[in-house]
């Protein structure tokens, strides 16, 4: 008689369980939780989730449960001959395909609602192009004339239409607590922003992280961003703020230097600065008010002046891959350049 098979030990199928559900529980915590929604997009993503969830641990306990009693029920038994011999039956397979069918087709009705939810912004929705770029993502204000990155800034409590597009590969805008994943796709910036949309409502104040989730390339998982919703009034002053060009610094001040240091490099190929001469370059983040926000280089570094610096002097040293170029910069350069950077507020 062959040697029985052991069947896994009650310890490793409890550890595993216990694995599942700390997981389940913490990522609830955590900041990129897809339930924990502040949109009411992604309040019904999460409804749509918790169906399937039912749906799916039902069909799993209906599967596993049959398999568990027919293999104990009917396991083979000493003295057993030959089992009785069955071929088909004409009941069970229209059971069991009838069965799925009518699962995927209630799934595929459950999911059309939500979906469609996503692209449906209300018509007095605040306007806000959003283009994906190796690696970082751009955010445009198109009414205001305002061109930021990383940080979107949006009114509490008012819906905001997001037109999506990508200047490079194909990149994915997700942003887990205000709504499903949509493609950012090349191409569409000759046509304008607009084929792929999707829209959110921020129904409280705070911070929202948000990530790349189409594979862009190496810097794909250093393709961050944060949603910051603020009340309507602190918007429309940092609206206007950034609406503005950037600010002179002193004669003669470090931030002077800075300045000129910037207009005689390679930088102006790739940036912009408002008010500077030449600097017109569209590849990577527009540079106005660079000072005023608090995330750098795709939002995977604090914007101190430590990591500034370090960003400029030596880009690849802290994200890998990286398009920015080092320049081989003087220390003065980079203090001015630093210096300059972060009093354009
Ligand atoms: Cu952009 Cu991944």
């Amino acid at each position: 008689m062959p040697k029985r098979i052991r069947r896994p030990s009650s310890i490793v199928v409890a550890a595993l369980a216990v694995l599942i559900a700390s997981q389940i529980v913490t990522s609830a915590a955590a900041a990129q939780s897809i339930l924990d929604p502040v949109s009411p997009t992604a309040a019904s993503l999460k409804r749509l989730y918790q169906i399937v969830f039912v749906l799916g641990v039902t069909v799993f306990l209906l599967v596993e449960g049959l398999i568990l009693y027919t293999a104990v029920r009917f396991r083979r038994r000493d003295g057993d001959g030959e089992p009785k011999q069955v071929h088909g039956s004409a009941k069970a397979e229209v059971a069991w395909t009838i069965a799925p069918a009518v699962v995927v087709l209630g799934l595929a009705a459950a999911s059309y609602g939500p979906l469609l939810e996503q692209r449906a912004a209300p018509a007095d929705a605040l306007v806000v192009d959003v283009t994906g770029k190796q690696w970082f993502w751009e955010f445009a204000y198109p009414e205001a004339g305002v061109i930021t990155a990383n940080e979107l800034v949006v009114p509490v409590g008012r819906a905001v239409r997001l037109r999506l597009a990508s200047a490079d590969v194909i990149h994915s805008f997700w942003a887990p607590q205000l709504g499903g994943k949509m493609d950012a796709i090349p191409g569409e910036r000759q046509g304008g922003h607009g084929r792929n949309e999707m829209w959110f409502r921020a129904e409280r104040e705070g911070e929202y992280w948000g990530q790349c989730a189409e594979l862009c390339g190496v810097q794909h998982a250093g393709m961050r961003f944060v949603v910051r919703a603020v009340p309507e009034l602190e918007f429309t002053a940092w609206l206007a703020a950034q609406a503005a060009p950037a600010v002179e610094p002193a004669p003669g001040s470090l931030e002077a230097a800075g300045r000129d240091a910037i207009a005689g490099l390679a930088c102006v190929g790739c940036h912009v600065i408002d008010g500077v001469e030449g600097m017109v370059g569209r590849v990577g983040p527009d540079l106005t008010h660079v000072g005023s926000r608090r995330h750098l280089a795709g939002a995977v570094f604090e914007n101190t002046p430590e990591n500034l610096a370090r960003w400029i002097d030596r880009p690849a040293e802290m994200k890998p891959g990286a398009n920015m170029p080092a320049l081989g910069l003087t220390p003065e350069q980079v203090e001015a350049i630093t210096a300059y950077l972060l009093s354009l507020q």
